[in-house]
């Protein structure tokens, strides 16, 4: 079957060209790490460093793994599930990376590919959603790692609860950072959640009523950016002194009982497990749109929502209409996934949020490998230096030197 091999040599080809050309594009406009790449080409703070990854797999990241590489560094990495793209994969194993994961691989491989990263002995780890953390206190391998890094809001609230104790080393949340909540959650998430809710849809925003739940920096952010465009928006919050702050900010505030009639669409934002649940989706109004864009893919209960359901039919890559007993249908996002980094052509938060927010990673993770870093076992904060640093060669990036 030489045809059939040739066939595939032409897919990976193209795949590999594809991922490249738009790796390249993304990197034009990420000056900042630019400049850090600059630097760790010369200072090779990761040299002799193995870094273990797991992060959305998309040519922003690329990006960042392209810059730590640049610094020494050997990269063994896996995308987090269900994000994956394959010609950014391709992109960075032509650079001599090891990479596992496909985009679409089920939940048993991508345990699999975070299994085979720790098996691969890094001794610094980059994590989003504390995936790789979780299988070294699992598997007991944590006495090789130095430290590392864990980019989101998910991931540091299992970096301080369950998995406290077993996390001994220096772990740097990047989530923590102001810069991030403030550029990247609140304004970059407010605005790729909008126009991915537009591009997939093709739903017109004006007068369209929408829940938003978790007013945190994410929900704060989605709220923001439906507003504008003419969406009547509400909110459920679990946290008195947020719903409290939505309340001043103008929303409607309430229970999600109150607003399953009411809304046409659902956004999830809290970071929580089932928030929408089958208690919920057999009352909501006929053809409801249900978007998650918290970090793990159960805020809704995709499996209670499929058991409930009578029929199902995919309307694209993206959008699936699900049947309800009582003769009303919902419209599931992505799967439950988060919309702004899955389905058809995503394009995840804004080119430069993510510089902004993977200079936190490149310069939090140049500590971590310093031998005299002083910084203290567990979950923690970026340093306020670096926060400082980045800011300011952020504001140059925008033209108001400080
Ligand atoms: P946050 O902690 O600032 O906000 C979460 C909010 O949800 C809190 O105010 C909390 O009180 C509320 N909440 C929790 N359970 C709730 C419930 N059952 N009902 C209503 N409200 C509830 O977290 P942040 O930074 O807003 O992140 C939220 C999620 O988004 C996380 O999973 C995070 O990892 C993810 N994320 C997604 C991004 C994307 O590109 N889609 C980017 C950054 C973060």
């Amino acid at each position: 079957m030489v045809t059939d091999i040739a066939d595939q040599s032409n897919i990976s080809d193209e795949r590999l060209a594809h991922g490249s050309a738009r790796v390249e594009w993304i990197r034009s406009f990420m000056p900042v790490m630019q400049s850090i790449c600059d630097e760790f080409e010369k200072t090779l703070p990761f040299r002799g460093r193995k870094i273990g990854v797991s992060l959305h797999i998309e040519p922003k990241t690329a990006v960042l793994l392209e810059v730590l590489q640049s610094g020494g560094a050997d990269i063994i990495a896996t995308g987090n599930f269900g994000t994956t793209q394959d010609d950014v994969v391709a992109h960075l194993e032509s650079l001599g990376m090891t990479m596992f994961g496909r985009c679409d691989d089920s939940f048993d491989v991508h345990r699999g590919n975070v299994v085979n990263v720790m098996k691969s002995r890094p001794d610094i780890v980059l994590d989003n959603g504390a995936d790789l953390y979780a299988e070294c206190a699992r598997s007991g391998v944590a006495s090789m790692i130095v430290g590392g890094t864990e980019e989101t809001t998910s991931g540091g609230n299992r970096l301080r609860s369950e998995l406290e104790t077993a996390v001994r080393f220096p772990v740097i949340v990047i989530n923590d950072s102001p810069l991030k909540a403030i550029g990247e959650n609140k304004h970059a998430v407010g605005q790729s959640i909008v126009e991915s809710f537009m591009r997939i849809t093709n739903f017109m925003v004006n007068s369209r009523r929408v829940v938003v739940v978790g007013y945190g920096w994410c929900g704060r952010g989605i709220a923001q950016y439906f507003r504008p465009l003419g969406a009547k928006v509400a909110i459920v919050e679990v946290d008195e002194i947020k719903a409290l702050e939505a309340a001043f900010d103008g929303y409607r505030v309430g229970r999600m009982e109150d607003f399953l009639v009411w809304s046409e669409v659902f956004i999830t934002a809290t970071g929580e497990d089932r928030v929408i649940t089958g208690e919920h989706f057999g009352k909501m109004s006929d053809g409801a749109v249900l978007v998650n864009a918290g970090h793990f893919p159960w805020e809704i209960d995709v499996d209670r929502l499929r058991k409930m359901a009578v029929s199902s039919v995919p309307i694209d890559a993206t959008m699936e209409r699900i049947d309800m007993p009582n003769g009303r249908h919902v419209i599931l996002i992505a799967n439950g996934r988060m919309m702004n980094l899955s389905g058809h052509a995503p394009k995840g938060n804004s080119v430069a949020s993510m510089d902004l927010g993977f200079a936190l990673q490149a310069l939090s993770l140049e500590r971590i490998a310093m031998i005299e870093n002083n910084l203290l076992p567990g979950a923690q904060p970026v340093p306020d230096d670096i926060d400082r640093r980045i800011c300011r060669m952020f504001m140059a990036v925008l033209g108001s030197e400080m």
